[in-house]
């Protein structure tokens, strides 16, 4: 048994896009997802981060086969997901599954609690009576630390915790191995989002399930993953254990996404440089060649608008970077401020 659970290999999610205009030009293309390579091992939290529209929650839905892949493989435990029949494709609805954003959304304000709950088991034929359902959806409510009577209750009955809780009770409900939060903590208070992380870590533990906890919050993931992954225009650009991706990463890009994480620490938060990167993040649908990063890296230099860099090994043990600078004239250090750089004092 191979220790990796979830694989993408040169995953590409792309969509047509229409121009609007006079001119009959034919669509493009836009690459939501651009050859993705990431392993998930089993046990572990993987942290999916990167900024708003790089393709995280494309890739999440790809993996669990909500989104088709239109280039690439995926396999689920050693099994190619594309080519899954009926069959296996239910068993892996069953195997892995999402956590949503809004959990307001996503849990239909007709049904019960208990009936929300209830029907992966339904689906998946997991308990048959209705006592033993009825049961183990008492037991799940309880696992999410909710009180099995608010069973008979509807959604609109509860806060965004308790909703969240639901949904996550649903989401185990067919004893999964892997599961995708898609930001599951963003639309919550502040100070539920604590609250909601915990209970996620423990039942990651209590059940030994593989997580990826998608999130466009460096700070939210450090300390729930093993390894976080730093997506970039559709592209995994680095991805290593959580401490050292955090502490010192090896790719521009997370450089400048650390670099806009407050330190809980006067002095240190005082002595913090801020990275500014120059421009926008380019369209997804005019990917820029060479390094995707290049319009906005402070360090380009000539092989970057021309050669794609692969990942490879950069920094700590099992740390990767797609970055030119790794293997040819080594990362610049630090406090060495190239230019185009703006280091603004935090305070
Ligand atoms: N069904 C779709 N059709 C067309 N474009 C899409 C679709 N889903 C997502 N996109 C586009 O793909 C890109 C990545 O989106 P998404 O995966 O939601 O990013 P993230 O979750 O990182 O914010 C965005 O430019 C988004 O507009
Ligand atoms: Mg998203």
């Amino acid at each position: 048994m191979s220790d990796v659970l979830v694989s993408a290999r040169g995953l590409e999610v792309h969509f047509p896009v229409r121009s609007v205009g006079l001119r009959r030009t034919g669509g493009g293309v836009l690459r939501a997802v651009d050859g993705v390579d990431l392993d998930i091992h089993r046990g572990e939290t993987v942290g999916l981060v990167g900024e708003s529209g790089c393709g995280k929650s494309t890739l999440g839905n790809a993996l669990l086969r909500l989104v088709p892949p239109t280039g690439g493989r995926i396999t689920f435990d050693g099994s190619d997901v594309t080519a899954l029949d009926r069959r296996g494709l239910k068993e892996m609805r069953r195997r892995a599954g999402m956590v949503f954003q809004d959990p307001f959304a996503s849990l239909d304000p007709r049904r019960t609690v208990a009936q929300t709950v209830a029907e992966p088991l339904e689906v998946h034929k997991l308990r048959s009576g209705r006592r033993e359902r009825a049961a183990r959806v008492g037991e799940l409510l309880e696992m999410v630390g909710l009180d099995p009577a608010v069973a008979s209750r509807y959604p609109h009955e509860f806060s965004g915790g308790q909703r969240q809780r639901v949904g996550i009770a649903r989401a185990l409900a067919g004893e999964p191995d892997f599961l995708v939060c898609d930001e599951a903590i963003a639309s919550l208070d502040v100070s539920v989002q604590a609250q909601v992380l915990n209970l996620l870590r423990r039942l990651q533990r209590q059940l030994g399930l593989t997580l990826l906890f998608i999130s466009h919050d460096l700070s939210a993931v450090r300390h729930l993953s093993d390894r976080i992954a730093v997506m970039y225009l559709g592209r995994v650009v680095e991805v290593g254990p959580a401490a050292t991706v955090a502490s010192d990463p090896q790719m521009p890009y997370t450089q400048a996404l650390l670099s806009a994480v407050p330190v809980p620490h006067p002095a240190r938060e005082r002595a913090r440089q801020r990275i500014v990167l120059r421009g926008d993040v380019p369209s997804p649908s005019a990917v820029p060649s060479g390094c995707r990063f290049r319009t906005r890296c402070p360090y380009v230099f000539e092989p970057c608008p021309d050669v794609d860099p692969a990942l490879q090994p950069a920094g700590a043990p099992g740390q990767l970077a797609a970055c030119h600078l790794h293997g040819v004239v080594g990362i610049p250090v630090a406090d060495d401020t190239p230019e185009g750089v703006t280091t603004t004092p935090t305070s």
